[in-house]
C-alpha cells in the first residue's frame, strides 16, 4: 500500500482555489480601512441569515461568543441552570458558566450521539420540582431554576428537535441550538411536515466559523441566528460593549465583533457551502458502503430518516479504539477524537460533583469514537486507503461482542 500521508483535514487546497477572490477582499478592506463592521459584515449577515432560513444573523468573534451572547440575550442569568449534553466541545458549557449560569447534563442517544429527548423528559419530570406559580422547573439537586436547554447538533447532524421543542414549551425553557458543527444541516419536523434548517428552530442558535468547520473563516469567527428581533438587537449590543450607538453604553457588553475581512472571506465561501456539504455527504455515503458488513464490531454513523447530516465529522465506533487509531497513525492516516472526555468528568467541572456512571451512554461513546479523515476534496484513492487500513485493523482484532 502507498504510504502517502492522509490528512484529517485539508485547509490548504480550498483556500488556494479561492486565493484571487480573497486578495480582492483584502484590497477592499485595505483601501477603505473597513476592518470592523461595515458592508462586508452586513452582507455576510444577510446571506447567512438567508442560508439558515432565519430572520436575523449577528456576526461575532467566535462560536463561544455566539453561545454566550445568545444565552445572555435570551435572559439567562446568574443562578440559572442550563441543560446540555456531556459529549460536546467545552465551549458549550463555558458559555453557560460565563453567562453566570450552571451547566447540567442530559445523556445522549446511543445511535446519533445527540441529546436524548426521553432523557430530557426524565430529567424534567423526575429530577425537578415544577413550581406552577413561577412556571419553572427547579432542579432537586441544586435548587436552581432550569431556564434553558442547548441541544448540540454534533458532527453535522441535528438533534431530534420536535420533542425537545415540545418539552421546552411545556417547561418554559429557552432553546439555544449549538449549531457550531452543523452549517446547512436539516431536520424533518413531523409537527410542521417540512424540512427545517439548523439555526432556524430554537429561540437562537450559535455557529462557529473556526477554520476547520464546514464553513470556516481564515481565523476566528462566529454568528448567532434568530427570528427574534429583540434577541438580535441584544446580541448586537453585547458584541459591541453594550452600546446602542457609539459611546452610549446601555449595558456592559464584550469585545465580540466579527472581523470585516473574515466576513468577506466567509461570504465568498458561503457560495460554495452547498456544494461542499454535498461532497461531504458523498464521502460519508462511500465510507458507509465500503465499511458496511466489516468484521470487528464497528458501528457506522447513523442518520435517522428525519435527518440530513452535513457530516462535519465522520465518526466510527469500535471497542478497541486505541488499537485502530495506532494502526491508522502508523499507516500515515490522521484521525481525531471528538471528544475524549465526557464533560461532567472533566477536571474543570470537578466542583459540580458528578461521578463516573452518571451519563453512561455518553461515557461509553467517548471511549470508543474515532473520527476518520473528512473534507471536501478527499479523493477516492485516499478514502480507499483509509478504508483498507480500517478493515485490516478490524480483521486483526477478535470481536468481543460488547460495545
Ligand atoms: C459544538 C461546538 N460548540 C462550540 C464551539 C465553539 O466555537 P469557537 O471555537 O468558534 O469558539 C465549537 C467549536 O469548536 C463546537 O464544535
Amino acid at each position: 500500500m502507498s504510504n502517502e500521508q492522509i490528512p484529517f483535514l485539508d485547509l490548504v487546497t480550498v483556500h488556494r482555489e479561492l486565493q484571487d477572490e480573497f486578495v480582492e477582499i483584502l484590497k477592499t478592506a485595505l483601501n477603505s480601512a473597513g476592518f470592523i463592521g461595515g458592508p462586508m459584515v452586513q452582507g455576510f449577515e444577510e446571506d447567512f441569515a438567508k442560508f439558515c432560513d432565519s430572520r436575523f444573523c449577528v456576526g461575532v468573534g467566535s462560536g463561544t461568543d455566539a453561545l454566550r451572547f445568545a444565552l445572555i440575550a435570551t435572559g439567562i442569568q446568574s443562578g440559572d441552570i442550563v441543560l446540555t449534553v456531556p459529549n460536546t466541545f467545552i465551549a458549550t458549557t463555558e458559555a453557560i458558566s460565563q453567562a453566570g449560569a450552571q451547566p447540567d447534563f442530559v445523556d445522549i442517544e446511543e445511535q446519533t450521539y445527540n441529546m436524548d429527548p426521553g432523557n430530557l423528559r426524565q430529567y424534567l419530570e423526575k429530577q425537578c420540582l415544577w413550581d406552577s406559580g413561577a412556571k419553572r422547573a427547579f432542579s432537586k439537586r441544586t435548587g436552581k431554576p432550569v431556564m434553558a436547554v442547548i441541544p448540540v447538533h454534533l458532527y453535522g447532524q441535528m438533534a431530534d428537535m420536535d420533542p425537545i421543542l415540545d418539552l421546552a414549551t411545556q417547561y418554559n425553557l429557552k432553546v439555544i441550538e449549538d449549531a457550531c458543527q452543523a452549517h446547512g444541516a436539516e431536520y424533518f419536523s413531523k409537527k410542521e411536515n417540512r424540512w427545517r434548517k439548523a439555526g432556524s428552530m430554537g429561540h437562537a442558535a450559535a455557529f462557529s466559523f473556526y477554520p476547520g468547520k464546514n464553513l470556516g473563516a481564515c481565523g476566528e469567527a462566529g454568528a448567532i441566528t434568530t427570528d427574534n428581533e429583540d434577541v438580535a438587537r441584544s446580541c448586537r449590543m453585547l458584541r459591541d460593549h453594550g452600546q446602542s450607538k457609539k459611546y452610549y453604553h446601555d449595558i456592559e457588553g464584550y469585545n465580540g465583533r466579527l472581523d470585516a475581512i473574515q466576513a468577506g472571506f466567509l461570504r465568498t465561501k458561503l457560495r460554495h457551502l452547498k456544494k461542499w456539504n454535498g461532497q461531504r455527504r458523498d464521502i460519508a455515503l462511500r465510507y458507509n458502503t465500503l465499511l458496511a458488513g466489516s468484521e470487528g464490531g464497528v458501528t457506522l454513523p447513523y442518520q435517522p430518516d428525519w435527518s440530513r447530516s452535513v457530516y462535519h465529522l465522520y465518526v466510527l465506533r469500535v471497542a478497541d479504539r486505541a488499537q485502530l487509531q495506532k494502526r491508522l497513525d502508523e499507516a500515515g492516516v490522521s484521525t481525531g477524537i471528538h471528544y475524549p472526555i465526557a464533560l461532567h468528568l472533566a477536571k474543570a467541572y470537578e466542583g459540580l460533583g458528578f461521578r463516573v456512571g452518571d451519563f453512561p451512554v455518553a461515557e461509553t461513546a467517548v471511549s470508543q469514537i474515532l473520527s476518520l479523515p473528512m473534507f471536501p476534496g478527499l479523493t477516492s484513492q485516499q478514502q480507499d486507503r483509509v478504508v483498507a487500513e480500517v478493515l485490516e485493523s478490524l480483521a486483526a482484532v477478535p470481536v468481543s461482542g460488547s460495545r
